[in-house]
């Protein structure tokens, strides 16, 4: 069954490759985004993926007025909520600016999809809700742990979504926590945005490899993990994608809200990474150890079973796609610069 969906931050990286699983499976997707954090490009570059028209609205999620007339013109029948502002370093700075468009955005968004009564909401959360987790791979019984304002942003929209469906049982949300997204669309027409000094590891060691950045600082091998390393569960864009259509095919089905990671259940290293990205690019990426990165976190690695049971939902692709996919993205932009 066709079904309308709002992506808000559809325009951003994990929202773009959204459409276009949601366009695959058939679905009509009308995009909120106000360009905060995206490629004006993007719109015309979905509609050269699917072949279809995009519909976009571009305001702010914290407009009451925008989406009002949004959810009187376009009828809405769940909403998958990836607006936010997503870096940790930044939110230790200007926390306030986190509080108001993660916190105030989705408020805003709540109020008026309920005045529109449209009550299925997919949220975007993250692994970094478990803080520095006890025990890894990490269940989704893990215990909530604040390490910076963008993580007490994620654990707050989840407390508020919790209340909201204890509140009304018309309410049906699917929180989905992800762990590290990697990798771009097989078109290599849309990627993550690749504006600035990256801060993750994937999009820098791209910019090593194309020669723009000289080498990886290694932050740390003296972790309790087999090199010592950082070890990560990277989840392939597209399967990320992916598991956002079985979360609103669930709620649209079934009204059962549900709360599930979304990884792949593996972990890999920093030296890892690099190596698969040396091998996927043919390319030398030189590195160096350097000193831990404050707040960094040794293992993050999913359990991944109850998105299997709840959702039917497994990753088709490992590290070498997410490399090789990067890869087809950043030399493809750097070929046109
Ligand atoms: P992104 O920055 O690429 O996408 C966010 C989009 O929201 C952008 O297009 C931006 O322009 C838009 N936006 C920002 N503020 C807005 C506002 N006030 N009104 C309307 N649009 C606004 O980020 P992403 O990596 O695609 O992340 C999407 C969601 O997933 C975020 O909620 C993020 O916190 C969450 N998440 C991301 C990661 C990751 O590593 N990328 C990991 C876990 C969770
Ligand atoms: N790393 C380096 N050098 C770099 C960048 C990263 O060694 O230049 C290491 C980190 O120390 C870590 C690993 O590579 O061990 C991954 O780091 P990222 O910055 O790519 O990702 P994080 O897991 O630290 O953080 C990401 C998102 C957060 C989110 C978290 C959990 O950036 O927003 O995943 O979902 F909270």
């Amino acid at each position: 069954m066709t079904s309308r969906i709002l992506l808000t931050g559809g325009a951003g990286y994990i929202g773009s490759h959204t459409h276009v699983a949601l366009v695959a499976a058939g679905h009509d997707v009308v995009i909120l985004d106000n360009f905060a954090n995206a490629q004006r490009t993007v719109p015309e570059r979905l509609e050269q993926i699917t072949g279809k028209r995009v519909t976009l609205v571009e305001g702010d999620v914290r407009d009451a007025d925008t989406l009002a007339k949004l959810f009187a013109r376009h009828e809405i029948d769940a909403v998958v909520h990836f607006a936010a502002l997503k870096a940790v370093g930044e939110s230790m700075a200007r926390p306030l600016a986190y509080f108001d468009v993660n916190i105030g955005g989705l408020s805003t968004l709540l109020r008026a999809m309920d005045n529109a009564g449209c009550r299925r909401l997919v949220f975007s959360s993250s692994a970094t809700v478990y803080g520095i987790p006890d025990e890894a791979p990490t269940p989704e019984t893990a215990p909530f742990r604040a390490m910076n304002p963008y993580g007490q942003t994620k654990i707050t929209g989840e407390q508020m979504l919790g209340w909201l469906q204890a509140a009304n049982p018309e309410w049906a949300v699917g929180i989905l926590r992800y762990f590290n997204p990697a990798g771009a669309h097989g078109s290599a027409l849309i990627g993550e945005d690749p504006r600035d000094i990256p801060n993750n590891l994937m999009p820098f060691v791209a910019k090593v490899a194309l020669g723009e950045l000289p080498r990886v600082s290694v932050f740390g091998n003296d972790y309790d993990t087999a090199d010592g390393t950082g070890v990560r569960d990277y989840i392939h864009v597209e399967d990320l994608a992916r598991g956002h259509v079985l979360s609103l095919e669930k709620l649209l089905s079934t009204r059962q809200g549900h709360i599930v990671n979304l990884g792949t259940g593996r972990g890999y290293s920093v030296l890892e990474v690099i190596a698969a990205y040396q091998r996927a690019t043919n390319r030398d990426i030189p590195y160096q150890i350097t000193d831990r990165r404050p707040g960094d976190v040794p293992i993050y690695v999913a359990r991944a079973d109850r998105a299997v049971e709840v959702l039917g939902f497994r990753t088709e692709k490992g590290l070498d796609e997410m490399c090789a996919s990067s890869w087809k993205w950043v030399s493809g932009l750097a070929g046109k610069a």
